[in-house]
């Protein structure tokens, strides 16, 4: 498929689902074929949750954490390393590409993603951000609260099992010590955390496309995608 030949493409694109479900690999790639940014808001959320353990802020203190959202400086840019990470992650003028992914933000990253100024804060950003269009936006609220205007948006779906395996892989590959039920705790922890919170919670918006991408490989995923595009337009 020639992305040149496709008209009427969408400016704004928006891929929600829940962890592991392939939402930044499928998202930058669609990103790179269209020649659109992307923006991952999920990193946002664990840039708060980093920098309020290492500034060590008690994450059950909504104030200190909200605080801390509305103040941390967070720069996600392309990056020049050779090791795997998608981006650099620059918070407060330091890199934690690495840091982020952390076993210990994984823990705690839900929990201050429910406080409201928390929320109120990235989403702003991210809407500056988003309001120049040619953008792929990932995360569990975008087409629901951050862009709900977007002219297209994905909801990516896979089952626990899957996503566990999925994770699974992509850490042992990065040389991380592993285990199976580990990630499917933290997985479960985290989908009951960010299904059920009262603001902006994880949830198809009404106009999204959902792929069920189980038994479907990325290039699968973004295939579909772009034939949604090109069927659209
Ligand atoms: O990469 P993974 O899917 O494991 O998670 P992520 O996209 O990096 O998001 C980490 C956490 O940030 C999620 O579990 C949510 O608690 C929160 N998040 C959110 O609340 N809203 C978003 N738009 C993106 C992430
Ligand atoms: O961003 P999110 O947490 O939703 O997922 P991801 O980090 O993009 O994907 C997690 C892992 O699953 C990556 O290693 C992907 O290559 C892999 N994946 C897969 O094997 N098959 C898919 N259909 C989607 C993702």
């Amino acid at each position: 498929m020639c992305e040149q030949e496709i008209k009427n493409l969408p400016s704004i694109i928006t891929i929600d689902g829940p962890a592991a479900s392939g939402k930044s690999t499928v998202g930058n790639l669609i990103a790179n074929k269209l020649g659109y940014i992307s923006l991952d808001t999920g990193i946002m959320y664990r840039a708060v949750a980093c920098q309020a353990i290492k500034e060590q802020i008690d994450v059950r203190d909504e104030n200190a954490v909200s605080e801390l959202a509305e103040r941390v400086l967070i720069d996600i840019l392309p990056t020049k390393e050779g090791d795997g990470r998608q981006f650099d992650v620059i918070i407060n003028g330091h890199d934690a590409s690495w840091e982020i992914r952390s076993p210990e933000v994984n823990a705690v990253v839900s929990e201050v993603s429910v406080y409201p100024r928390v929320r109120a804060a990235m989403t702003k950003l991210q809407r500056e951000i988003g309001k120049h269009g040619k953008i792929v936006m990932i995360g569990r609220d975008i087409g629901t609260v951050v862009l709900p205007d977007a002219e297209l948006k994905i909801y990516l779906e896979a089952s626990v099992e899957v996503r566990t395996q999925r994770r699974y892989i992509e850490d042992l590959g990065r040389g991380k010590k592993v285990c199976l039920d580990e990630i499917a705790d933290s997985l479960r922890h985290r989908d009951e955390i960010d299904s059920g919170r009262a603001i902006a919670p994880l949830k198809p918006a009404e106009d999204a496309v959902i792929i069920d991408s189980d038994n479907m490989t990325v290039y699968e995923v973004v295939e579909a995608i772009m034939r949604i595009i090109k069927n659209r337009g």
